[in-house]
């Protein structure tokens, strides 16, 4: 049996949770969503290492999460992804280093200012012969370090750093069967994972990642979207933002015209939303390996906001589902649905991918 544990700061609350798993069965033990002071975290980026250290400490102290390891996740404008091509290299370290390359060439962050990693997508048969498309993760590496010192500074041991894209596919979607996989007619499907701050959107075809580009738009767009119509301050306008939702049935003992008006002001402040995920969508088409995308998924804390898959969907003009993150699991521990949705991130952190 091992126990592994994965944390998810996010400009709004830290998620963790805590898996088992053995031979035959992944169950979650533990999850846990608190909500921090604003401003620790802003667009993914940590703003107030210390204050966020001590916010970690007070986390781990009051949920007792097993050990001390934990594996984290980065979303943010300083990580940035590319899909490159190659020969087919066998050899690990000759891969890595034409990787290495590329991602020279590609991405622009400083080869000595960056960390790399990557995903092999899939193998094609070329003009010149077999290749490879891979999935290429620069990241600034003072903003690496910065995470790391952080848990570190909260008395943990970080073994294992994740895009947060990434980790969305495992907790999202199942293991492609290996008769399906590689087929050129599995379609697309999309991911849209919604927080605070940031909004992760994700192409994946067999759960692998073919897209995948962070929008600086989320929920606290929605809360003062609100707050600007109404006149309400930003702690009444979140709790009326979450009790009128986008879409929906009238509401018992509310005043019909403040709920007609809070979905007004909810519909024209999710316009951007709609807007660039849209523009990602178009820009995955736009590429030569593009498949046709058969729904979106949508998670995160704004994916509780009631009627966002309809107004999504009326949006983007496809089908869109509100994401089940426990889907992968064996045994959920009971979580509550809210947990969950704000525990995607997490939940595929600690998650290996096999199935
Ligand atoms: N019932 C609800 N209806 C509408 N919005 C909700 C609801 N519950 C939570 N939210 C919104 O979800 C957001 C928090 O989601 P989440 O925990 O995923 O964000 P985060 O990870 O802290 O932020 P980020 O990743 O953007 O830095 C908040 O903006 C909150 O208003
Ligand atoms: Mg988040």
């Amino acid at each position: 049996m091992s126990t592994v544990v994965a944390l998810d700061m996010g400009s709004s609350a830290i998620a963790g949770v805590e898996v088992k798993s053995s031979r035959d069965r992944v169950s979650l033990t533990k999850a846990a969503v608190e909500p921090i002071a604003p401003g620790l975290l802003q667009d993914g980026e940590i703003r107030q290492p210390s204050e966020l250290a001590a916010e970690l400490k007070r986390f781990w102290k009051t949920h007792r999460f097993s050990g001390k390891k934990v594996r984290l996740g980065v979303a943010n404008q300083r990580v940035l992804v590319r899909t490159i091509e190659l020969p087919v290299l066998e050899n690990p370290a000759e891969l890595r280093a034409a990787v290495q390359f590329e991602a020279g060439e590609h991405i622009p962050i400083p080869v000595d200012e960056s960390v790399v990693d990557y995903q092999p997508v899939m193998r094609y048969s070329g003009d010149d012969g077999e290749r490879e498309r891979l999935v290429v993760v620069a990241a600034y590496r003072d903003m690496i370090d910065t995470l790391v010192s952080v848990v570190r500074a909260a008395g943990l041991q970080p073994v294992g750093i994740d895009l947060e894209a990434f980790a969305l596919l495992r907790a999202l979607l199942p293991a492609p069967s290996v008769v399906d996989e590689g087929s050129t007619d599995t379609p697309a499907q999309a991911v849209v994972h919604v927080g605070a701050e940031v909004t992760n959107v994700i192409v994946a075809v067999d759960r692998k990642c073919h897209f995948t580009r962070l929008v600086n738009f989320g929920g606290s767009h929605l809360t003062t979207a609100v707050a600007d119509r109404t006149g309400l301050s930003s702690e009444e306008a979140e709790a009326v933002k979450q009790a009128c939702g986008l879409l929906g049935q009238p509401l018992e003992g509310w005043d019909s015209d403040t709920v007609a008006e809070v979905r007004h002001a909810l519909a024209l402040g999710a316009r951007p939303l709609v807007r660039e995920v849209a523009r990602c969508l178009d820009y995955y088409r736009s590429q030569p390996f593009a498949r046709p995308i058969d729904r979106l998924i949508v998670t995160g804390g704004t994916s509780l906001c009631t009627g966002i898959d309809r107004y999504l969907q009326q949006g983007i003009g496809m089908r869109v589902e509100v994401g089940d993150p426990l889907g992968q699991l064996d045994h959920d521990g009971g979580v509550a649905g809210d947990i969950a949705a704000r525990s995607a991130v997490a939940l595929g952190l600690a998650l290996d991918g096999e199935r």
